[in-house]
């Protein structure tokens, strides 16, 4: 197979730590770019054989920076994202600006893919800021370069992810728990590995010009998805509906610190379901059928939160 020059962005990220070690595997030189080399660099290091991962620190908005990075490269792979704003990092700037400027990179270096990951449920989520500003990159990027395939994942699972991890926390801690318009949300949880091997098909395929959604084997509300991880966990928990007013509360508190556990922003993507629309097509469509069942792999990390575990409070 032809190897590939593929430039990540946000590559230290949940999905991009999985994703190069898949890539280069494959033999492709990866380019990772990262805002900070001290911190990240040592996990990033270690994704490839010497001379398959060069990680380089830059500011992602620095023209110049971005000329250097795009001039020798045939994929661009864009995994940077937010969930909640601070006045320097919004919505805006990453979702909307930043896909904008790099796609454009991508047309004007003649890239021969250019993958974006975007989010599943956004277009029903219309009064949420996070959703508008996802909907509005993917329209910004298409129209910049016609040849750019979006992934749209519903949630991504995996021993250090920022979902299954933390909630496993809360749960082990808290005696109840909330469940947000009574835990009837649908999910679609899809494990990291086969993210990634949905993002290695679409370079193998040479995919172009897509929007794929990209779920998981089951659909899951979030009550079951809490009663999975109670029982992983061998813990009791009194599950609680309440009401989005009091929720909104909760949140509009949680915003005050750095790294909210919710915001009034999630509430309201919260309401809709997070699994396959129809309007676009999957996972399955292009060839890949995950198989990998959220309990089943819980399980293999959720000992850490047992009684007696590292984690156990
Ligand atoms: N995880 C999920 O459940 C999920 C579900 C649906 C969609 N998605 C989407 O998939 C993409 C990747 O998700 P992920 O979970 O891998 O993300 P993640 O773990 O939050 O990582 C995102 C990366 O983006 C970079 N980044 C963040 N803010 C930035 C900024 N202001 N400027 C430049 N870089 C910045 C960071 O890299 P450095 O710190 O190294 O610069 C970070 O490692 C995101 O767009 C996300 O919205 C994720």
């Amino acid at each position: 197979m032809i190897m590939k020059k593929v430039l990540i962005f946000g590559g230290s990220g949940q999905i991009g730590r999985h994703l190069i070690r898949r890539l280069t595997k494959k033999n492709h030189i990866v380019t990772v770019v990262t805002r900070n080399f001290h911190k990240k660099g040592a996990i990033l290091k270690t994704q490839g054989n010497p001379g398959y991962v060069e990680i380089v620190e830059a500011n992602v908005f620095d023209e110049e920076q971005l000329n250097n990075l795009f001039k020798d490269k045939d994929i661009c792979i864009n995994l940077v994202g937010i969930l909640f704003e601070d006045q320097k990092n919004t919505f805006k700037n990453i979702h909307i600006n930043f896909p904008n400027i790099i796609s454009k990179k991508c047309d004007e270096y003649k890239l021969k893919q250019f993958i974006h990951i975007s989010a599943l449920g956004i277009e029903k989520a219309t009064d949420s800021k996070y959703a508008a500003s996802k909907l509005e990159g993917e329209k910004n990027i298409i129209n910049n370069f016609p040849k750019a395939t979006i992934l749209k994942p519903s949630i991504i699972f995996s021993v250090d992810d920022n979902f299954s991890c933390r909630l496993l926390t809360l749960l082990s801690i808290l005696p109840i728990f909330p469940l947000y318009y009574n835990g009837k949300t649908k999910f679609s949880p899809i494990h990291v590995s086969e993210v990634c091997e949905i993002i290695s098909n679409v370079i193998d395929k040479n995919i172009c010009s897509d929007i794929i959604e990209c779920v998981g084997p089951e659909e899951l509300s979030f009550k079951d998805i809490i009663k999975k991880l109670l029982i992983s966990i061998e813990k009791k928990r009194l599950l609680i509906p309440i009401p989005i007013q009091i929720a909104k509360v909760i949140a509009l508190l949680f915003e005050i610190f750095p790294k909210p556990l919710i915001t009034r922003d999630q509430l309201k993507i919260l309401k809709h379901d997070n699994t396959l629309s129809g309007e676009f097509k999957s996972n399955i469509d292009i060839g890949f059928k995950a198989k990998l069942k959220f309990g089943d792999e819980i399980f293999k990390y959720s000992f850490m939160w047992k009684k007696g575990g590292q984690y156990s409070k």
